[in-house]
């Protein structure tokens, strides 16, 4: 029987791309977005209503969605949005709406479907993470900070589901061209003594911008994570994401060689 697969924020970038593919590759596709009508006719696979900044919006589609299939397989957290800009400028209410979206509505869908996968002792759950929740850059605070929770997050609840025989796996992208950038959201109000430091996150982000790559290599690796037996936990995608990862190692190793050293010193 066909895999029913759950794609949040399929109407645009990574979403449309990754519920299309698998769709292509046989799997029966439901996608999300908050507004599922614009796509009515034009898809070639179910678009429901989901909107992840609303608790109602949240148990209402997850309510109707076991209405309508007797089983899902896999969900993909994929639905998200940046807010760029520089930390100190950013109103408080607009970083507590990027933790609403992307951690807390990713978490409130998760936290539905797990009953389900929890009962059929069957599931998988990929979420769309970014390479900044691995590591941070400038400009890019709050978005770093929600990706970094969900990774602390889905490390934890990985060792929680495993006697339910459900996988958790992460996919952490570099740079890639689709409209995150044109839906993204920035502080009104700058603070003049930052104007340098923006200049240069400017031409930064301009560069950023032209070498960002096709977005069909991320949905390639959500489908080899869709079909791995036992996925990885961790599954960087995009030009120098390894060396990043590898860097990252080395830096826990510095730093765990420097607590070492400070214990063995208390010690003395
Ligand atoms: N592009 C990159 O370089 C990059 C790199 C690393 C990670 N990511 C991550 O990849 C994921 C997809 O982003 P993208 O680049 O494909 O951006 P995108 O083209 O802007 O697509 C965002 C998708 O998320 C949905 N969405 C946004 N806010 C939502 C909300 N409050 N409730 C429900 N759905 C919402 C949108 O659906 P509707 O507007 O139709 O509701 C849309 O389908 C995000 O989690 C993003 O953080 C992107």
């Amino acid at each position: 029987m066909k895999q029913t697969i759950l794609v949040t924020g399929a109407s645009s970038g990574f979403g449309l791309l990754v519920a299309t593919k698998l769709h292509e590759s046989g799997y029966k596709v439901i996608g999300t977005s908050r507004n599922p009508e614009k796509y009515l006719g034009k898809l070639p696979f179910k678009m429901v209503a989901l909107d992840l900044d609303s608790e109602h919006s949240i148990n209402t589609f997850s309510e109707r969605l076991f209405q309508e299939i007797p089983k899902l397989d896999i969900l993909i957290n994929n639905a998200g949005f940046l807010v760029s800009g520089i930390a100190e400028e950013i109103p408080i209410e607009l970083g507590k709406q990027q933790f609403e979206t992307n951690f807390w509505g990713t978490i409130k869908v998760t936290n539905a479907i797990l009953p389900h996968f929890r009962k059929e002792k069957a599931g998988k759950i990929i979420t769309v993470s970014s390479i900044v929740g691995l590591v941070a850059f400038p400009n890019a605070a709050y978005y770093a900070a929600s990706k970094h929770a969900l990774e602390g997050y889905f490390k934890a609840l990985r060792y929680e589901l495993n006697e339910f025989n459900i996988s958790v796996a992460m996919i952490e992208p570099s740079a890639f061209k689709t409209s995150i950038m044109d839906n993204s959201s920035s502080p009104i109000n700058k603070i003049t003594d930052y104007n340098a430091l923006r200049g240069k996150i400017e031409k930064f982000t301009i560069e950023l911008i032209k070498s960002a790559e096709d977005p069909i290599i991320v949905a390639n690796k959500v489908l080899n994570v869709v079909q791995a037996a036992k996925p990885k936990f961790r599954n960087v995608v995009g030009k120098g994401t390894n060396v990043l990862i590898n860097l990252q190692h080395f830096a826990y190793g510095i730093l765990e060689r420097n607590v070492l050293n400070k214990l063995n010193k208390t010690k003395e």
